[in-house]
């Protein structure tokens, strides 16, 4: 069998080469959904860390959250089963649709949006933003500032959670997905986000995969 990577792999590259660090994704999810190729990101099933924070929350969040870079949904439609009013979004508008397809009658409002610059009226309003793998598949200095945008959704008092994968400060970048350093991590915080908790944990795999599971809150 192929790798689901490897195409995946080629378009990012591609992109990036033409100075365009978003533009695979649409891409990849047309592509799949045209030719039924696996995307190495999609299980179909919630992120089983947000799903472990939640169930070891002993005051659950409430109000309004955010899923960044939703893919298929699974971690939005989870929330709002826990009673959050729940929105969700992508850069791919072949990944919002299949959320819509779905998940007909989902009190989820799914949308195309870029965490790059995302509409005026999401800054300081969402008491819960989940990012699980986002920042990973992109490169360059765009990372930075697509993690700081994300913290800036955050309302005062709400919380972040962020899934990714990790790497030490002087590890090899390696190949797409490219790992999360611990300064990369930081800035999620920079528009006033503490981190409250960090989990650093080996995920068994072959090989085994080092992730970060943060949880900054917001000043206020
Ligand atoms: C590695 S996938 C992870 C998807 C999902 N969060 C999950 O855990 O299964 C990254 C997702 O982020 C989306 N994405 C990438 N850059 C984005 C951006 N700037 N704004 C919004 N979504 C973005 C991609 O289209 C893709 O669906």
């Amino acid at each position: 069998m192929s790798d689901p990577r490897a195409r995946a792999r080629e378009l990012a590259r591609d992109a990036i080469a033409r100075g365009d660090a978003t533009g695979w994704f649409e891409q990849l999810y047309v592509e799949s959904e045209r030719d039924g190729l696996a995307i190495s990101w999609v299980d179909l099933a919630p992120n089983p860390y947000l799903v472990e924070w939640l169930e070891r929350k002993p005051t659950p969040p409430r109000g309004r959250a955010l899923v960044v870079g939703c893919g298929y949904g699974d971690d939005a439609e989870f929330l709002a089963g826990r009673g959050l009013e729940v929105t969700a979004f992508d850069i791919a508008p072949s990944a919002v649709a299949r959320c819509r397809s779905r998940f007909p009658g989902s009190r989820v409002r799914y949308l195309a949006a870029d965490a790059l610059r995302p509409p005026a009226d999401w800054v300081a309003a969402f008491d819960l933003v989940f990012e699980a793998y986002t920042i990973q598949v992109l490169r360059g200095e765009v990372r930075a500032a697509c993690a700081r945008s994300i913290g800036s959704l955050v309302a005062p008092g709400g919380i972040l959670l962020v899934v990714a994968r990790s790497r030490t400060d002087d590890g090899p970048e390696g190949a797409m997905p490219w790992p999360l350093t611990r300064r990369e991590l930081d800035a999620f915080g920079e528009p006033g986000l503490d981190l409250i908790s960090l989990t650093e944990l080996l995920e068994p795999g072959n090989p085994p995969v080092p992730r970060f599971v943060a949880e900054f809150a917001a000043r206020g």
